[in-house]
């Protein structure tokens, strides 16, 4: 199975790609911009003997042009994809009041329009013979109706974009062998929850959290299209 999941430097997408290296004929690429920690992660991974083929390609995804030469990387390394997780995300923790413009444009740019523009690319090369899945990470701070937390407007807005992204790309592909479904995601423990919510524990471990997203990429695609999921211990 050929996988790519994008903000694999750290965190969950970190463990994601150390999950589906687990399987042997998988094929991982793993993309985020710290070049050095997708070296990390593929030698982690050696060291672990793991089986399958984990590729590193370091691109930023808030970079047109690095995104456009993105999808030709991947095209040099795979016929197909069956699986994509756009789970790379950025935050700015700032009152309303003082965020800027480019606050608002970089968080967009690598929440939203990134994830878009990366979908494009890689729709055409979506496995046609078995049904593939695009899954799309979010957060419970952009679920409608959740708990909203000030400083976070334009982290959790850009969220709630990405989970109706989700809504609209199942419907205009309805007829196609591609689902779209969406995690929103409650507090796991990484670097991002702690620049959203310094001092706070969560309940559920990035690994934790990176096992459920990888059961629910390879399984959910079968059962359900264009859902929005709270995944959720707690709203901190
Ligand atoms: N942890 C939580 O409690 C929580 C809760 C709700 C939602 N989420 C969502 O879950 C996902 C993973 O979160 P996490 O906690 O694991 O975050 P994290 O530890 O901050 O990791 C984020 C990843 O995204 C990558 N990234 C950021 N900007 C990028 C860019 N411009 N281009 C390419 N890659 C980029 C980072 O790599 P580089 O810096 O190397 O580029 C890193 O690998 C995110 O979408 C986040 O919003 C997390």
């Amino acid at each position: 199975m050929n996988i790519i999941v994008t903000g694999a430097s750290r965190g969950i997408g970190y463990e994601l790609v150390k999950l589906f290296a687990a399987s042997a004929g998988n094929k991982v690429i793993a993309v985020a911009r710290n070049a050095e920690k997708l070296e990390a992660l593929k030698k982690d991974c050696a060291a672990l003997q793991l089986p399958a083929e984990v590729i590193a390609i370091p691109s930023d995804l808030g970079n047109a042009g690095q995104l456009s030469a993105l999808s030709e990387q991947i095209r040099s390394h795979v016929d197909s994809v069956d699986v994509l997780i756009n789970n790379a995300g950025a935050i700015v923790n700032k009152p309303f009041p003082e965020l800027t413009a480019a606050d608002f444009e970089y968080v967009y740019k690598v929440n939203v329009f990134a994830v878009a523009a990366l979908i494009q690319k890689v729709i055409p090369v979506m496995n046609a013979g078995q049904r593939s899945h695009i899954v799309n990470i979010s957060s419970m701070g952009g679920f409608q109706g959740s708990a909203k937390f000030a400083g976070l407007s334009a982290y959790s807005s850009s969220k709630a974009a990405l989970a109706c992204l989700t809504e609209c790309l199942a419907e205009e592909f309805r007829d196609s062998n591609i689902a779209f479904n969406c995690l929103a995601l409650g507090a796991a423990q990484t670097e991002m929850l702690s620049e959203a919510f310094p001092g706070y524990k969560a309940p559920v471990s990035a690994v934790q959290m990176a096992q459920f997203i990888a059961d629910f990429a390879l399984k959910a695609h079968h059962f359900m299209n264009g859902k929005i999921i709270p995944l959720s211990m707690s709203t901190p």
